[in-house]
């Protein structure tokens, strides 16, 4: 009998790329998520919603090791959910999908409170803290579709940031670097930051971006109070839309997610993906039919 994974949140960007992944290598991936997917070889989906306690247990029973991500709108209750569902597991690795510096954050902040819930559980886990993900600008976010319509729509990308730089990621090397935490040797106990291999302005984001669309997609510097009306709208309590808001500000302003390592390199023996080689592949997002 192969090994079961649990994957949550396995339609997430990250996640749905994961699971191909893992399937190929070999092992039996739990998909746990809120409508279950149809059912594939070496694929079996369970229903689970973080909010709902009732099915943890089907999604966690006989699992050898778990990919955990929390959706898209930070809710501080989340630690409390990871704490239910790995208490009394059994589970030998857990994946964490944090975010790029949350390490630096207080601890009352909520998602430091998440990671703190994994580093408690007393389970070896690994933490993957990416910056901003490519793959934002073509599939969206779940709550927000502005920043993929916008680039359809009205050829411009209106976001925070100024000139400021950010080592964006794609969604495909997260996976590749979590497929590789859950099923080899050595990952336990581990942080890693997977970081995309140039900083780049949101200006050159829009020059790659218009090179594959065939037409000029423009940078317009908006502030931060778009992304907090729509977190409100997707349910986050007024301190988080408030929080999460200035710290995204923050992040894509300062510089702070530009910088650069190997963590890609030397988790999965490949670079990563660079931002032109992701437009292509992403082209279809910003045609217009
Ligand atoms: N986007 C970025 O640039 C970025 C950067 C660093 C870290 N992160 C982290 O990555 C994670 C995913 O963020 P994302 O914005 O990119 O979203 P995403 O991967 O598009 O994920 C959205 C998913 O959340 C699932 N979901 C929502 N509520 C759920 C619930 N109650 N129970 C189970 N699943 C639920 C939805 O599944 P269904 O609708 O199919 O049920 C949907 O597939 C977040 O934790 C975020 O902090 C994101």
């Amino acid at each position: 009998m192969s090994t079961t994974v649990l994957v949550t949140v396995p339609t997430g960007k990250v996640g749905r790329r994961l699971v191909p992944l893992l399937a190929r290598r070999g092992v039996t991936v739990r998909t746990a998520s809120r409508s279950p997917l149809p059912e594939r070889a070496g694929i079996v989906p369970v229903r689970f919603d973080w909010t709902d306690e009732s099915t943890y247990e089907t999604a966690r029973k006989g699992v050898a090791a778990m990919y955990l991500a929390t959706g898209p709108v930070p809710r501080p209750e989340y630690a409390g959910y990871i704490r239910a569902l790995l208490d009394g597991a059994g589970v030998e690795q857990v994946v964490l999908l944090s975010t790029y510096g949350v390490d630096q954050a207080p601890p009352e902040n909520p998602l430091r409170q998440i990671e703190l819930a994994v580093e408690s559980s007393g389970v070896p886990y690994t933490i993957l803290r990416p910056p901003a993900f490519m793959q934002n600008f073509s599939e969206g976010l779940r709550w927000d579709e502005s920043l993929v319509k916008g680039i359809r729509e009205r050829d411009e990308i209106a976001h925070p940031g100024g000139d400021g730089v950010v080592s964006y990621v794609s969604t495909e090397d997260i996976a590749a670097v979590a497929a590789a935490a859950l099923t080899e040797d050595g990952h336990g106990y581990e942080a890693y930051a997977p970081m995309g291999p140039e900083p780049l302005t949101l200006t050159q984001v829009a020059e790659h971006i218009s090179w594959v669309a065939g037409r000029r997609i423009r940078y317009v510097e908006i502030d931060r109070t778009p992304m907090r009306d729509a977190l409100l709208a997707a349910g986050a309590p007024p301190e988080t839309a408030e929080a999460n808001s200035r710290l995204h500000f923050h992040a894509f302003s300062s510089g702070v997610m530009g910088v650069l390592n190997d963590d890609v390199l030397d988790v999965t023996g490949r670079p990563p993906v660079s931002f032109a080689e992701f437009a292509v592949g992403a082209a279809a997002a910003w045609r217009r039919y």
